[in-house]
């Protein structure tokens, strides 16, 4: 499973990415926003630091502008992967800049007929958002589970990226379900490193360690 880290937090994507755990990164309108920065800049320093790709959303809504700001986001840097929405107009610009060859992420994808025609439009990735289904009390999950059948079903090969995760346990039933890659905020990565019995465990070992009154060093 690859892990793209869903923000635009330089310093938070660094320590993740030290660790070798970041395959590529997604932004949104909403974290260029957070971040307090220019999309080009901060785009272009993510490009810089990370290996894989890196979603930059368009914000127009006509196919036409769509394309253009798809091709502008796209000579930021060779890894940017441009990200159009799950609309009419989206699947007209990912078929048009997919056969120019770039990466295309589409994203707000909330149905498995929505990600039958990003596949078919040449998506690279297809985003399905499991915690805002989730938040309307519907089942994210079973729509990732619904789009890796279709998707085996015809060899299609856009891959599911997992988006909107706001859990660890979101995390472990995308891998189990066989999404091809998450992306989940850092501060959820991080937590997937937490359990109440190795703190319990580490707690106890210090404890005994202190009575043998050794140095490692
Ligand atoms: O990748 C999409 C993601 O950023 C949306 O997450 O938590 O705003 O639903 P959320």
């Amino acid at each position: 499973m690859k892990f793209f880290v869903d923000t635009a937090d330089i310093d938070a994507i660094r320590e993740l990415n030290d660790l070798g755990m970041v395959d590529g990164v997604t932004t949104n309108p909403s974290l260029i926003l957070k971040s307090g920065r220019a999309i080009a800049e901060v785009t272009a320093e993510i490009c810089a630091m990370v290996e894989g790709p890196v979603s930059a959303e368009v914000v127009a809504e006509k196919a036409d502008d769509m394309i253009a700001e798809g091709r502008h986001l796209a000579k930021i840097a060779p890894n940017v992967c441009i990200k159009v929405p799950l609309t009419w107009d989206g699947l007209k610009a990912c078929r048009v800049l997919s056969d120019e060859g770039h990466k295309l992420n589409v994203t707000l994808c909330f149905s498995p007929a929505q990600a039958i025609l990003a596949a078919k439009a040449g998506a690279t990735f297809i985003s399905p958002f499991i915690g805002r289904l989730d938040d309307i009390h519907l089942d994210g999950m079973d729509l990732i589970a619904d789009i890796r059948e279709i998707y085996d079903n015809y060899g299609y090969e856009t891959e599911i990226l997992a988006a909107s995760i706001r859990s660890v346990n979101h995390i472990v039933d995308a891998a189990k379900i066989g999404a091809d890659v998450i992306t989940a905020p850092p501060s959820v990565i991080k937590s997937m490193a937490n359990h109440v019995l190795t703190d319990k465990g580490l707690a106890q070992f210090n404890a005994d360690w202190a009575q043998t009154g050794q140095k490692i060093l």
